[in-house]
């Protein structure tokens, strides 16, 4: 199994260019299961998870072709940046989502929206992904419910059926979800007649799937608030998309500059995006500035302050940089508190943060993290996508030798890791083996 190897101390300077967003590309392309016709999406990620995706939906007849080219061997890529992909569903050849599929990745389960919309069945395995706390479907199962469908759970597999098609009507989420706006957005837009969702989730990758939607002729409104109405419409055309650069691996490498110090431009990133996070990590003592190439992060040596910080539902500061932030704040000057209220059991980096040096206690759903003047390079085990890429920041701040294991996470949501930190002075590599 591959290892990163970092050798820390050295503050970072250069270019790091943004790439399309993991968490947007998987839900469009998961839309081109609408229709017959061609889905084309710019500046896709080249990433394990979309390879799965593309597995996952070439199971159902999604043919596919990268740049003109087709490649059913290696997820269609040679090892360039984000591509363009185009999908075309032109015939549902399965409507099942096996368990060996699906249990692989989490977000394959939103599958089952557009399937169950388009054919009127779908049976789809119950879901795997990062071990980040259970993270039940209940409310996909409760959503398409209130759209007509017939739903039972039968030997691990979620069995839905909608013989006369979907049926729109009003729905309000119990509890924000993202994968469960995505779902019953994708769902509702074949359906018959107008449906409301209320709560909906208000992140970005739910308005650039809204986007995509309506560029394949869908009727939709509110998305980016937290009610959005969609008018059924017979049926969905192609399009051409553009994914929008990754708020994660922007406020991630933001983190990484506010830590090790130094200045960097990430180049293509979006400001509006992660305005939580910015003005968080602004508060930690880094300078932000937005230009019209992205974000531009400094920091000197004036040392690192602490900030408290509380996950939320978008416009909040997102869950998925909770890791990474408490890698930042294992070398504040002091005391910071950081309270994660969208998973539990999402606190696994704790224990390998302190393998480097870093103080912190947990209590309840609380971190308390007391700031140390200096971490200690070591072996660490990354244990989910995020866990794994807040060691990585806190190795390159570490004095010495830190070796991350189990890099196929980071492969799962970071595009060129190494060669990105490299080529901004961090003395990282990958050790194959
Ligand atoms: C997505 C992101 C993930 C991010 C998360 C929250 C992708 C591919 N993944 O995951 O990176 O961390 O949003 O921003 O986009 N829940 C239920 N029942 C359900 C569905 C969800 O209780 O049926 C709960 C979850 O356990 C969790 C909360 O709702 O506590 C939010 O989860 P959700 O927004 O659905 O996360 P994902 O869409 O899986």
């Amino acid at each position: 199994m591959d290892r990163i190897r970092i050798v820390g101390g050295n503050p970072l300077a250069g270019t790091i260019p943004v790439s399309g967003a993991k968490n947007a590309a998987l839900p469009l392309m998961i839309a081109s299961l609408l229709t017959p016709q061609t889905l084309t999406l710019e500046n896709v990620p080249h990433l394990a998870d979309v390879e799965q995706l593309i597995r996952i939906l070439g199971n159902h007849g999604v043919d596919y072709s990268v740049n003109g080219k087709r490649d059913h061997q290696n997820g269609g890529t040679t090892s360039g940046y984000s591509r363009t992909i185009n999908f075309t569903a032109e015939n549902i050849v399965d409507t099942t989502a096996p368990y060996e599929l699906v249990s692989k990745m989490r977000a394959s389960f939103w599958v089952i929206g557009p399937v169950l919309a388009r054919m009127g069945e779908a049976k789809v395995s119950l879901p795997g992904g990062c071990a980040i706390g259970t993270r039940p479907v209940d409310l996909f199962i409760e959503g398409l419910q209130a759209l007509g469908a017939d739903i039972d759970v039968d030997t691990g597999y979620v069995v839905a059926k909608a013989k006369n098609r979907l049926r729109g009507n009003r729905y309000t989420f119990p509890k924000v979800s993202v994968g469960a706006t995505h779902v019953l957005m994708m769902a509702a837009s074949l359906a018959r007649g107008e449906t409301v969702l209320e709560n909906a989730a208000r992140e970005p990758e739910v308005v650039n799937l809204a986007e995509c939607l309506i560029a394949m002729g869908a009727k939709i409104h509110g998305a980016g608030t937290s009610t959005i109405t969609i008018e059924g419409v017979d049926e969905l055309s192609g399009a051409k998309v553009r994914v929008i650069p990754d708020r994660i691996e922007t406020g991630t490498y933001a983190m990484a500059v506010a830590m090790t110090g130094g200045d960097v431009l990430l180049e293509g990133a979006q400001p509006d995006l992660l305005e939580a996070a910015l003005d968080v990590i602004r508060k930690t003592g880094a300078e932000i500035t937005p230009t019209n190439a992205g974000i531009r992060v400094k920091r000197n040596g004036a040392g690192i302050a602490p900030v408290d910080v509380t996950t939320e539902p978008f416009p909040g500061f997102p869950t998925d940089l909770q890791a990474q932030f408490m890698g930042l704040m294992t070398m504040a000057k002091g005391k910071s508190r950081i309270t994660e209220t969208i998973f539990e059991n999402r606190f696994m980096h704790v224990q390998e943060l302190a393998r480097l040096g870093a103080h912190i206690t947990l209590s309840g759903q609380t971190a308390i993290v007391e700031g140390v003047s200096k971490l200690k390079g070591a072996p660490v085990m990354a244990t989910d996508l995020r866990a794994s890429v807040s060691l990585v920041i806190a190795g390159l701040a570490a004095e010495g030798e830190t070796t991350v294991n189990r890099v196929y996470h980071l492969d799962r949501g970071f595009e060129r890791l190494e060669e990105k930190l490299s080529g901004c002075g961090a003395v990282i590599e990958r050790i194959s083996g």
